[in-house]
């Protein structure tokens, strides 16, 4: 299947940190929006703004139907305000698809590890899923589809990764679990994308190294 034959017409996605052009999460809206669903941009700092401004438009552009919200989905409060905007903005009940694409941090080994970047690592990675599907599984119907975008450094163990790995290892545990939780419980699915290196919407590399992390 081609990624342009899904039947999205009219489904709302929510694509978590999708706010700058050219990272895997507004990939992800911009094909999902080709596929007919409604998305939302999401981001958090306020200098990406323009950017996410900029990733909904393209969309707009292209025929599709696309939001803006800001919002720090590794807080209950911000992946409340991330779903109310969402129902309010498209005027509807139900969210179809959440892609909990957001990471925050820098790449550190174990031994630079502080309590700040710990937390800001495992508060995205591992906390915002869980604040978000809190917040949005009322609202999702049967068949919905909750996708945690991973990371192949939740399995390799590089040095360089140790936290953010652990992280996203965190996150494929809650994958399994959640798919069990929710698929019996809700008929939501639950499922992991596990990316190796992509260039990513910072890449300093000149596209030779990927940006995890
Ligand atoms: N690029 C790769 O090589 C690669 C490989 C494997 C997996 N991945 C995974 O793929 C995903 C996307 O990676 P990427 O490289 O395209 O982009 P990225 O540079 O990791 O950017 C992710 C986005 O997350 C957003 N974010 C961070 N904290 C947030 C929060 N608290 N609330 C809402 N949004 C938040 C940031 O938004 P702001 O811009 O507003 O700060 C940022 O734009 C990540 O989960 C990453 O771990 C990437």
């Amino acid at each position: 299947m081609t990624p342009d034959t899904l039947d999205l017409n009219g489904k709302v996605a929510v694509i978590t940190g999708s706010g700058k052009e050219t990272g895997i999460g507004a990939c992800i809206a911009s094909t999902l929006s080709r596929n007919g669903a409604f998305v939302v941009i999401n981001y958090v700092s306020h200098a990406s703004a323009s950017r996410a401004t900029g990733v909904a438009e393209s969309i707009r552009e292209q025929g599709g139907k696309a939001t803006v919200v800001q919002a720090d989905v590794s807080t209950p409060e911000g992946s409340k305000e991330l779903v109310k905007k969402t129902l309010d903005v498209f005027g509807t009940g139900n969210i179809d698809i959440i892609v909990n694409n957001a990471a925050g941090g820098t790449p550190h080994g174990a031994l630079q590890a502080t309590r700040d970047s710990l937390d800001t690592i495992f508060s995205t990675i591992v906390y915002a899923p869980i604040f978000l599907l809190q917040a949005a599984v009322p609202h999702m119907p049967r068949g919905s589809r909750i996708i945690n975008i991973g990371s192949i450094a939740s399995k390799l163990g590089m040095a360089s990764t140790a936290i953010y790995g652990a992280a996203k290892t965190a996150q494929d545990s809650l994958t399994y679990s959640l798919a069990m939780e929710l698929g019996r419980s809700r008929g939501i699915t639950v499922n992991t994308v596990s990316p190796g290196p992509v260039v990513g919407p910072d890449d300093k590399s000149g596209g030779k190294a990927g940006n995890d992390r």
